[in-house]
């Protein structure tokens, strides 16, 4: 795709207001796309069907993200009947967040495949982001602990600056993504008490982190207030996810931006100045 064709694409972002979203959002106005947010705040609903048509109408691409996670019982259902929405309206450009090695990511990629779309999914690893502006953050901000169930794993965090570049770089060169499923992590593999180590440098505190078994952390988000449901479905996602099986790096990011990903350093030491651990 020519630099013109990319000026003059519409991008629908869904989760704009988010991690991904927001920084997929910058991204694609760097290169030159014209941006369609769509998150509740614009009237778009995952779930409330009757809201799609009027945010995809007349867009090019989307950028699907699915809240809160990729995984989640309904997501298959919704996922593949937006994208077949999409694509009726002459949107057949459609790029998915996914999550690498989570199995029941799988049915949601397949409904995505199965509409029809032009799709590519990015299966990304865990976020870098997690510790600086996800759930994992609190803890490690205020009382210089994080408790986890992350056990001694290794885990190649990603930065979400790489995913929101390779999604962006999918859409503006033309059919080439197109029908691919492109695993993007970080060039590190880390144990998140490696990772709280680095934090920790960066942000010049003591930080500790202490393993918990799943179900443990699960007691813990069900006293914040997180609802049964959800709790029993992220237990069993970190007890699946957090098993080894994802202990390995991905080399998306080199094949799509050629050139390193970002290393978790840089993010610890940009987070830190920010002073995102500042007690
Ligand atoms: N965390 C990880 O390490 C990791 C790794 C790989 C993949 N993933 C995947 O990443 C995704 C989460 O992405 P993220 O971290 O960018 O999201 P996020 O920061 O949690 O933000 C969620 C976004 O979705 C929007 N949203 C929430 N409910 C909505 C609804 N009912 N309808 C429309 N929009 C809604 C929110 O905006 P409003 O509230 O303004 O509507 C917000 O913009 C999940 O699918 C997860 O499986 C996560």
């Amino acid at each position: 795709m020519t630099q013109n064709t990319a000026q003059r694409m519409t991008v629908v972002v869904t989760g704009a207001s988010g991690r991904t979203g927001s920084r997929v959002a910058q991204a694609a106005e760097a290169a030159g796309l014209t941006v369609r947010a769509a998150s509740r705040a614009q009237g778009f609903d995952w779930h409330d069907g009757s809201t799609w048509a009027d945010v995809l109408r007349g867009a090019d691409a989307a950028y699907l993200v699915y809240p809160s996670d990729v995984g989640a019982p309904d997501a298959a259902e919704a996922v593949g009947r937006l994208a077949r929405e999409a694509v009726a309206l002459g949107v057949r450009r459609l790029v998915l967040l996914s999550s690498r090695g989570e199995e029941r990511a799988l049915p949601t990629e397949e409904a995505l495949r199965a509409s029809g779309a032009d799709w590519t999914v990015v299966r990304a690893a865990w976020f870098a982001q997690n510790f600086s502006e996800g759930p994992l953050v609190e803890g490690l901000r205020q009382s210089g602990e994080l408790v986890f169930a992350g056990g001694e794993v290794q885990e190649p965090f990603v930065d979400l600056r790489d995913v929101a570049d390779v999604v962006v770089k999918t859409l503006t060169e033309g059919d080439r993504y197109v029908g691919k499923a492109l695993e993007v992590s970080g060039p590190r593999l880390l144990t998140f008490r490696e990772a709280v180590a680095e934090i920790g440098r960066a942000a010049g505190r003591e930080l500790t982190y202490t393993p918990v078994p799943a179900h443990q952390y699960g007691e813990q988000l069900a006293g914040f207030g997180v609802p049964p449901e959800e709790v029993a479905f992220l237990v069993e996602l970190f007890e699946s996810l957090l098993d080894g099986r994802n202990a390995y790096l991905s080399d998306g990011v080199r094949e799509v931006l050629g050139r390193e990903p970002r290393d978790f350093a840089e993010f610890a030491n940009e987070s830190a100045g920010a002073g995102v651990w500042k007690a």
